[in-house]
């Protein structure tokens, strides 16, 4: 059976979701990691960026002098991340890998492990999403920090939708989505006609958490959350998280 993350991320996650990080939002977010790294990591850290898709993260950090390594699933999207770096003449360490099971020689290796862009939640076994929390940690050296960015619970609920649509590059697309409130799996089916007239679809479910749940989650693995922003953007201390926010923001550090 072949589940829907080993799917989606080809070129058509490139085109339908590089807009919703346009690249004035990743400087944005850049910055706001930098901060946090600055604060508290020695400097050059080495940051682990885990399931890095095409380096939006960690080409910019490696340019910014960071040892950076960029773990994937999907191999078309680790090469577009290695031509990005090869045209920056930037030097990343790329690796492709599921984040349940990272190698064995990473232990104690990072100083910061970054995972962005709801990057988590994936599996449908809530064994499997405490597994890739329990790998965080074990790279982490003791001391460093976990920086988890993804969307969040409360505010799906608040705000749901069970139908929806808005436009990728011209194109009309239709979402249905559910939610199941017991397991909390998020799912959504987007549907489009392309340039050609041919129908289009993708397709994705995804554990979704709050706060609360992710600060068990996180605990159980040895890692203390220690700030919550409501978006990562710079200056932090004005993003503080607020319950219904879309987006949760956590840094965790390594007991
Ligand atoms: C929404 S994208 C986020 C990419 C990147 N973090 C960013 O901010 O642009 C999710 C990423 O998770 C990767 N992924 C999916 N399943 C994975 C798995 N089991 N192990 C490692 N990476 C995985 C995908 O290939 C994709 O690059």
């Amino acid at each position: 059976m072949t589940h829907w993350w080993q799917d989606l991320f080809d070129e058509k996650y490139l085109r339908m979701f590089a807009e919703a990080r346009p690249p004035m939002r990743t400087e944005q977010e850049v910055e706001a990691l930098l901060a946090v790294l600055e604060q508290h990591c020695d400097q050059p850290a080495d940051v682990l960026d885990l399931a890095c898709g095409y380096g939006r993260i960690a080409l910019p950090l490696a340019l910014a002098g960071h040892q950076v390594t960029g773990l994937d699933l999907s191999g078309y999207l680790l090469n577009a991340a290695k031509s990005a770096a090869g045209q920056a003449g930037v030097s990343v360490t790329w690796q492709e890998g599921d984040m349940r099971t990272l190698p064995a020689g990473w232990t104690a290796q990072f100083d910061a492990v970054l995972n962005m862009f709801s990057a988590f939640g994936y599996f449908d076994e809530a064994a499997d999403n405490q597994q890739v929390l329990a790998e965080v940690a074990r790279v982490l050296r003791p001391g460093g920090i976990f920086i988890l960015d993804l969307a969040q619970r409360d505010a799906l609920v608040h705000n749901f939708r069970p139908t929806d649509w808005f436009e990728v590059d011209d194109l009309l697309v239709c979402v249905s989505r559910q939610f199941d409130a017991i397991t909390g799996s998020s799912t959504e089916y987007w549907l489009w006609s392309d340039e050609q007239g041919e129908r289009q679809s993708l397709y994705f479910r995804v554990h979704l958490y709050n706060a609360t749940e992710l600060t068990s989650m996180l605990q159980a693995a040895g890692l203390e959350p220690l700030e919550y922003y409501g978006n990562l953007a710079t200056p932090l201390d004005e993003n503080p998280f607020e319950p219904f926010n879309s987006r949760l923001v956590i840094v965790a550090k390594k007991l």
